[in-house]
């Protein structure tokens, strides 16, 4: 490609910006993670990780993608052959149960159309049939970054409680943790799977599980195999601030810093303006006179926005389009998606003006690529932004 000047838009639903502070935190010689600084650091990051959490209890950090952190929330907690009821709401909730499936357990996969969350009825319904308690975990992608969906884990811890029936609740929240009000212990959450790259603001490479009580005493029965995603030696090695193994000491140097900015803005505002981001992306895209993936209002992403093609029209094509013209990176359509949807990713370090020029590399890419469409969508976001 030919040099372009300016900043490159990264726009996709993660990897998401990394903001100058995190950066330069994280520029600083890697230090000796056995030594009496490494400790200090470690201890007052996982003191302050509870607060992203919204939890009381431990939570565990893996040098790891959010994918290795799924894993560890499978094989901490369950045994070979044991069920769990999975829903279809995406190509990363799809990627779950097949993880799931492939390490020995024996999934349900509720499917859906991809343009809701998972239904709380359909978790009810599913464990009060279960007479014989053999569903031992609900698997829930709290917010499905390949559509722009976000599932109600509150409803789905009640229709939990409704049907009486232990199973744990696992959630992934990787592309909500920091962006989208979550919260761990108020919603009896057993396992929350999250991973760096998204409302942390931090580069790929940390994953981490906030586990619960239940969950922690689950995995003292659980007969997976494991070793490098055992909580037990993390968890022991966490009490004086190490790792049983090499942590990834600079993107600690960058979460330090990370979570220094959430609670600066305050986790309510953080949540609040991804909100209004979100309302003024849905403005432009109606105004546009496209479809928003998302199909139920009250599932609607703070994170990012999915929208469908008109037929006939190739999302790829689009999105390699305004890549060239105007340096900006947006979301593909994933699995059945793919050509079908582009996402727009409003989340992480993000203000007014970023998401202003973003919907315009938006409408100008449409524009070029001859995409039948309504002008005045960026028109529609700023008036949206105006009142809120
Ligand atoms: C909701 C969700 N779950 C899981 C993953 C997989 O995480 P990773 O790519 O960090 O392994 C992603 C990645 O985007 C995701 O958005």
């Amino acid at each position: 490609m030919p040099f372009q000047s300016g900043r490159h838009f990264l726009q996709i639903p993660g990897p998401t910006n990394v903001p100058d502070r995190v950066l330069r935190a994280m520029n600083r010689p890697t230090i000796d993670h056995r030594g009496p600084e490494f400790s200090r650091l470690t201890l007052g990051i996982l003191d302050d990780l509870k607060k992203a959490f919204q939890t009381q209890g431990p939570v565990v950090i893996f040098p790891s993608s959010g994918t290795g952190a799924w894993e560890a929330a499978l094989v901490n907690t369950l045994s070979p052959g044991d069920k769990v009821l999975a829903f279809e709401t995406g190509q990363f909730a799809a990627g779950w149960a097949e993880m799931a499936a492939k390490i020995g357990i024996n999934v349900d996969l509720a499917p859906t159309d991809w343009r809701r969350g998972a239904d709380p009825a359909t978790v009810e319904a599913k464990l009060a049939e279960d007479a014989a308690r053999r569903i031992k975990a609900v698997l829930v992608v709290h917010n499905e970054t390949s559509t722009g969906v976000t599932s109600r884990v509150a409803e789905i811890r009640q229709a939990i409680d409704r049907a009486n029936h232990p199973a744990l609740l696992l959630v992934d929240t990787i592309s909500s943790l920091g962006s989208i009000d979550y919260r761990h212990d108020d919603w009896q959450v057993d396992v929350t799977v999250a991973g760096s790259q998204k409302g942390l603001m931090l580069p790929p490479g940390l994953g981490f599980n906030a586990v619960s009580e239940k969950a922690l005493a689950a995995s003292r029965t659980a007969q997976l195999p494991r070793s490098y995603w055992d909580w037990q030696a993390m968890l022991k090695a966490n009490e004086t601030g190490f790792f049983p193994y090499t942590p990834a000491t600079n993107i600690l140097y960058g979460l330090r810093e990370a979570l220094c900015m959430l609670f600066e803005e305050g986790l309510g505002n953080v949540f609040a303006r991804h909100a209004r981001h979100a309302e003024a992306t849905r403005a432009a895209v109606k105004a546009w006179g496209l479809e928003i993936v998302c199909a139920v209002p009250q599932e609607h992403s703070s994170v990012l926005t999915g929208v469908l093609m008109p037929p006939g029209h190739d999302a790829d094509e689009l999105r390699r389009l305004i890549l060239e013209r105007f340096n900006m990176s947006l979301g593909a359509g994933l699995g059945k998606l793919k050509g079908k949807a582009f996402r727009i990713g409003h989340l992480g370090d993000f203000n007014d003006l970023m998401l202003a020029g973003t919907l315009c590399g938006v409408e100008m890419g449409l524009a070029l690529s001859h995409v039948p469409f309504q002008k005045g969508g960026v028109a529609a976001a700023l008036d949206r932004l105006a009142k809120a």
